[in-house]
């Protein structure tokens, strides 16, 4: 008997570290926009799972209903039909205070137009979440100053969007999506304003930081070539999942740690400095492919 307990309970261990544990379970989801006579079913009864740590990547055309999925897995938009449980959570049923309280603590975002305010520098926009966290002052300059350095921006910390480029202020919008620690960060698009060469290292760099976190990470995207770093590919048309595919080998693992450089600057490195040592922490795209073996329909 003891013994049956034991084993049980060592199977339900392995099985949660290899699987992960299911961090977002979507039933039956529906978003039904009504404009004058017309219906629209912006998101027409999807179910499946995310679970913890994965990589997930929404990809369909222009109109299929991706940002519509992404806003109610967010609890951004409401729910028509279905329900979503986040962490055990069913956001349907969490009162709007509750769920504004969840997504502060729990979700961070990154947008296609960067979304940082204009009037702030680059370290006031980082430090924005941490102060709805209600962190000191001086502990969320710290956070803020520290994960800046890290996307590779210490020398752009006091320059207001406007004086930065688009890859920058991409890296300003991760830099705030990830300072607070959330446990999912949302991408609705996060490439869209760039040129190829500053989405691979948008994507690395998203990558990247989810893996050393140990986050999970839902992407919204229509090019297919970025699907590539996703864990789990979930296809969608006109509201409805058409494909689930599994992928074995997505784009972007990382390599083992390097030494960090002495900080001769005391912080204030170069964009230079800061991009070239980016770049080192992550593989290079090698072309690696979606496993078709591992290809399942949705049920
Ligand atoms: N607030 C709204 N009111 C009415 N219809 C809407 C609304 N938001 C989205 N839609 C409709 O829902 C459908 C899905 O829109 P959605 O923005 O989710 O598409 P998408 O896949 O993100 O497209 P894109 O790649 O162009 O961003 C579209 O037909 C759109 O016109
Ligand atoms: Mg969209």
């Amino acid at each position: 008997m003891l013994y049956n307990c034991i084993s049980k309970f060592n199977t339900v261990i392995i099985l949660e570290v290899i699987v992960g544990r299911t961090v977002i379970d979507v039933k039956d989801a529906r978003k039904t926009y009504v404009m004058g006579q017309e219906k629209i079913r912006a998101v027409d009864g999807v179910t499946f799972t995310i679970e913890e740590g994965e990589f997930c990547c929404i990809l369909g055309t222009s109109g299929s209903g991706k940002s519509t999925l992404l806003n109610l897995l967010a609890g951004i938009e409401k729910l028509s039909g279905g329900d979503i449980i986040i962490n055990g959570s069913s956001i349907r049923k969490m009162s709007e205070k509750k769920l504004s309280k969840f997504r502060q603590e729990n979700l961070g975002f990154v947008f296609q137009a960067y979304n940082l305010l204009g009037s702030m520098t680059a370290l006031e926009n980082v430090e924005l979440p941490l102060v709805f966290k209600r962190i000191s002052p001086g502990k969320r300059k710290r956070m803020a100053r520290s994960i800046l350095k890290k996307v590779g921006l210490g020398g752009r910390m006091d320059h207001k969007p406007k004086e930065m480029s688009g890859g920058q202020q991409q890296r300003v919008g991760i830099a705030r999506a990830f300072v607070a620690r959330p446990k999912i960060v949302f991408a609705d698009e996060p490439t869209g304003n760039l040129d190829s060469k500053t989405t691979i290292e948008v994507m690395q760099l998203i990558k990247g930081m989810a893996l050393k976190n140990k986050l999970t990470i839902v992407m919204v995207t229509h090019d297919i070539s970025l699907s590539k770093y996703a864990d789990k590919i979930i296809h969608v048309s006109d509201g409805k999942i058409t494909e689930i595919e599994y992928n074995e080998n997505p784009l972007g693992g990382l390599k083992p740690a390097e030494p960090q450089p002495i900080d001769a600057t005391h912080g204030e490195e170069t964009v230079q400095q800061a991009d070239s040592k980016q770049d080192k922490g992550f593989a290079q795209p090698t072309g690696l492919k979606v496993n078709k073996d591992t290809v399942r329909k949705p049920t």
